[in-house]
């Protein structure tokens, strides 16, 4: 006889590592080769088209190679970007204020995702999937998605992240088949792609009708923070002001509408606090802030200000991120 705990009114119930966490073969099933949009087979290491023609390796981290082949020039230059710069990136969002802050950030995207379903969840420019990290449990199956292997890897080695997929690809050209998700989350990547057309067009593409899309990102809508960045995205080492380009209001709502989704959400968030509290990779003073006796409670504070700040008449699109989310009809 089975164990009681496997057994519900009489039926066998699966485990939870059966029922919720599906084998590598399931997930795979979601996958469609870059190049001719067929679907691809598990073969020994390495992922094929049923003829063969196209072979996409598996590394020893357990990440889906599946950007080798021709990549747009924005996504070959985040690429070698993000693959050099992955070490630096992950220590800077380790700070006490940084994470304050972030942990402020990550309530709102709480609340952006609210009505949308977990149940098959995308990340996209996922870099070290902060994203399905934050949800935890609540996805029962996960894909990340990203230019960068070694960004990635950092993923795939973070605890609990050993149930999810990780492919690199690009995010214009997803190598996922159609409807497939739920909910795709992207935060911080869509200002690194310049074709948004193409972006969102395959974001709708890969959701479930009725499914959500959420993003969080820099947004330039105010003046004084389009000056700055147009400054500081020339001169710091760890931008790229070819490839990366804040949103704006304008040049978002448009394409989302254009790719079929229906904007539903846009809050803005991050004032004076957000600029001086985050962005250690580029205001390097910024990483003494972890010195100063009681850093935390004024990371609270200086996001209580920020919040009150970006819900005033006039200043609700001016916040230094944006907080939104679209849906497929
Ligand atoms: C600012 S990081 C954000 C990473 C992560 N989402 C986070 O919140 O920390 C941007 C990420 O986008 C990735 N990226 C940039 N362009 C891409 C593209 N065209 N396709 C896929 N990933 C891309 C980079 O490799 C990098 O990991």
């Amino acid at each position: 006889m089975p164990p009681m705990r496997l057994l519900l009114r009489g039926l066998p119930v699966r485990s939870r590592k059966m029922s919720e966490a599906p084998g590598h073969d399931d997930r795979f099933a979601m996958l469609r080769c870059p190049e001719t949009g067929l679907p691809v087979e598990l073969r020994g290491r390495a992922l094929a088209t049923a003829d063969g023609s196209h072979i996409y390796p598996i590394n020893e981290a357990g990440i889906v190679l599946m950007g080798a082949c021709s990549l747009p020039v924005d996504a070959a230059r985040q690429q070698a970007h993000y693959d050099q710069l992955a070490p630096l990136y992950l220590e800077n969002l380790g700070y006490p204020h940084t994470q304050e802050y972030s942990a402020y950030l990550d309530r709102a995207l709480f609340e952006a995702l609210e009505g949308c379903s977990l149940d098959t969840v995308a990340e996209i420019c996922c870099g070290q999937a902060d994203g399905l990290a934050l949800l935890g449990d609540r996805i029962r199956t996960g894909v990340g998605v990203d230019i960068s292997a070694n960004m990635l890897a950092a993923a795939a080695g973070r605890p609990g992240m050993s149930r999810h997929l990780f492919v690199q690809g690009d995010a214009t050209r997803l190598s996922i088949a159609d409807s497939t998700f739920d909910t795709v989350l992207m935060l911080g990547g869509i200002h690194h792609v310049n074709d948004r057309d193409a972006l969102f067009g395959e974001i709708a593409r890969i959701l479930k009708p009725g499914g959500c899309f959420v993003f969080r990102e820099p947004v330039s809508d105010f003046w004084l923070w389009r000056a700055i960045r147009a400054v500081i995205y020339r001169i710091s080492p760890h931008l790229d002001h070819e490839t990366e380009r804040p949103l704006l209001w304008r040049e978002t709502a448009p394409p989302l509408e254009r790719a079929g989704l229906r904007l539903e959400r846009w809050r803005t968030y991050g004032f004076f606090g957000f600029c001086l509290l985050m962005n250690s990779d580029v205001l390097v003073f910024n990483r003494l802030f972890r010195f100063i006796p009681g850093i935390r409670a004024i990371a609270r504070l200086a996001t209580r200000i920020d919040d009150w700040t970006t819900r005033l008449p006039g200043l609700r699109r001016a916040g230094l991120s944006v907080i939104a989310r679209a849906r497929r009809p």
